[in-house]
């Protein structure tokens, strides 16, 4: 059994619609100095029609992992898909994923972790391997949040947020000396439950679970207490990150790339600073893309890769933190 999993391989790909800070401008009232100001984004991307899933924009990102990590599609035998919104309720984002990619009887596992989704799959993708249950995962983090999300004057801050994407890993066992996933760590806290949540429609609303009053109350859009999310991002990110540092027994010199979630520049920029780690060292994509929840991480790290800085030995940090509330960290070497 291999002492460690890896990344060998990360893809990317979204939606060719941009939709600029002053696109959105015209749906409600905001402006781009305001979104700019206060988050860092410039733009991002919408799918640009209906019947575009989560696991079609998948699809692309999986084929580049898969060949940037040398390996062909039939070397995949499990794929983890980390999604908070799904193609549908279910089944799982992973099981149309594995179809279309024409993976057939591998295991497909959805992960419902929000924008700590990536690192909680990639938890389970290292757990796997280093029992030699699997060889060559496919993890996935892919959204469409552009069909969900109140693009009125109603949702206007959680609206501006977000924007769609996918990318995937090839994780893969290692023997190579300090290279691989060399920890990583998982909290939730469900006491900010409802601080950002997708209240309706709910299984727990009898008879039926979708009613004309949660669309006239706008109850089935997101949302959101911005300035209690900011606050625990802010505390739980660099608590984390001091934690998988420690388990790594390393610092933050130890680091090449700080690779967080990407939610909200400031929340970044304020981490970065409580952790001591040089702007330089901090990647950020999010003034093109927004929020993309799960697929923030990989998304980042396919740039990366792309710009080829993740060479052999590059050492890189992660730390998200979202709704549920989750959180969670890791440090990983190429
Ligand atoms: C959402 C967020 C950017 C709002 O910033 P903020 O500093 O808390 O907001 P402010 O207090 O400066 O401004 C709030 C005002 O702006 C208004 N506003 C909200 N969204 C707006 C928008 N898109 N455009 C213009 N004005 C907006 C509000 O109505 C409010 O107006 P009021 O004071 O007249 O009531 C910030 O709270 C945040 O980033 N939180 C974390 C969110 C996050 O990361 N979520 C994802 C986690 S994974």
């Amino acid at each position: 059994m291999p002492e460690r999993s890896a990344i060998l391989g990360v893809g990317h790909y979204v939606p060719t619609k941009v939709v600029t800070n002053d696109d959105l401008a015209k749906m409600m009232t905001t402006t781009d100095e305001w979104i700019h100001q206060r988050t860092g984004i410039r733009e991002r991307r919408f799918i640009e029609h209906t019947g575009i899933g989560a696991s079609d924009l998948a699809v692309p990102a999986a084929k580049m992992a898969v060949e940037r990590a040398g390996i062909v599609l039939s070397d995949i035998d499990a794929i983890i898909f980390a999604t908070l919104s799904p193609d549908v309720t279910f089944p799982g984002s992973g099981c149309f994923l594995a179809d279309k990619l024409g993976l057939h009887g591998i295991p497909a596992l959805d992960v419902r972790n929000q924008c700590s989704g990536f690192l909680y799959g990639l938890s389970v993708a290292d757990a796997w391997i280093r029992v030699g249950a699997y060889k060559r995962i496919l993890l996935v983090g892919a959204e469409v949040h552009s069909t969900g999300i109140d693009l009125t004057d109603h949702g206007r801050d959680v609206a501006v947020l977000f924007g769609d994407g996918a990318a995937a890993a090839v994780i893969g066992g290692t023997d190579e000396p300090g290279k691989g996933v060399l920890s990583v760590s998982l909290h939730a806290d469900g006491v900010g439950a409802t601080d950002l949540w997708l209240e309706n429609p709910s299984s727990r609303t009898a008879p039926v679970r979708v009613t004309h009053q949660m669309i006239e109350d706008r109850t089935i859009f997101p949302r959101m207490n911005g300035k209690q999310v900011f606050r625990w991002a802010t505390d739980k990110m660099p608590e984390v990150s001091d934690e998988v540092l420690k388990a790594a027994n390393m610092t933050v010199d130890d680091i090449d790339v700080f690779v967080p979630h990407q939610a909200n520049m400031r929340i970044n920029q304020l981490v970065a600073m409580k952790l001591n780690i040089p702007q330089e060292k901090v990647f950020h994509n999010i003034e093109r893309y927004g929020n993309t929840t799960a697929a923030t991480i990989p998304l980042c790290l396919s740039e990366l890769w792309a710009e080829g800085r993740l060479k052999a030995g590059t050492t890189v940090l992660s730390a998200a933190f979202g709704s549920g509330y989750t959180w969670a960290g890791a440090v990983y070497r190429f």
